[in-house]
């Protein structure tokens, strides 16, 4: 794994998944997590893979789950027992305080870090809640359901208003990452980066997630 302060972390859901392992090797060098976006139908219109597919990777890479399902409490358990590294749910999908720190405390106490995600039309502040409590907060540069979408800008606001209020905070994105919109997403204050298109859509792979960080 490369030691740089930005974290890089390729999305599987733009591998070719009828070769996932080998797609997942191909990154292995040189990305710092791997990301698994967990999609139910329902709180996405896309539907994805689950921990089945997870436990049939072989990768020492820390894989950071990503829920964009309705009732996140149900999945966690089937993550942690895989040892991941990080467990994001969405705020959209918990809105309660007390259960959104609940969670919090399961996905800690099982092992791993805790994040929590916000829509690109969902306000920072609808997470103040909770931002103490956390380990990461992703902050979607894209409406969540599907790969290769448009970045769109407008998130940046909110990560430097987060970044600002939380200098020590591992402040994600996720959505339309390239090496075109990864500086203004570095500058406004993220430090660990999704992508997913650009990254297995590349024939270096390695190049591409180079590109990405700061030169
Ligand atoms: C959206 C997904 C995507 C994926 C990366 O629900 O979360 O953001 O991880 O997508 P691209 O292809 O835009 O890097």
């Amino acid at each position: 794994m490369p030691d740089h302060s930005i974290l890089i972390t390729p999305s599987i859901l733009a591998a070719d998944l009828s070769h996932l392992q080998e797609e997942v090797d191909s990154i292995a060098d040189a990305a710092d997590w791997l990301q698994v976006d967990v999609m139910d139908g329902h709180f996405v219109p896309n539907l994805s893979f689950g921990a089945p597919v997870i436990k049939s990777l072989k990768t020492s890479l820390p894989l950071d789950i990503h829920l964009m399902v309705s009732n996140p409490a149900d999945r966690v358990q089937e993550f942690l027992d895989l040892n991941v590294a990080n467990i994001t749910f969405h705020a959209e999908a918990v809105k309660k305080t007390k259960e959104r720190k609940d969670l919090i405390a399961q996905i800690r106490a099982g092992g791993a870090t805790a994040g929590i995600a916000i829509n690109p039309e969902t306000p920072i502040d609808t997470v103040g809640d909770v931002l103490d409590d956390l380990d990461l907060l992703l902050v979607m540069s894209v409406h969540p359901g599907f790969g290769g979408q448009g970045f769109i800008d407008h998130v940046l606001g909110q990560v430097q208003t987060a970044r600002s209020a939380f200098p020590d905070l591992m402040i994600q994105m996720d959505g339309g990452i390239d090496d075109t919109t990864a500086p203004k997403c570095i500058k406004a204050g993220a430090n660990n980066l999704v992508s997913g298109s650009f990254i297995f859509g590349a024939s270096d792979r390695t190049m591409a997630i180079k590109s990405l960080l700061p030169s």
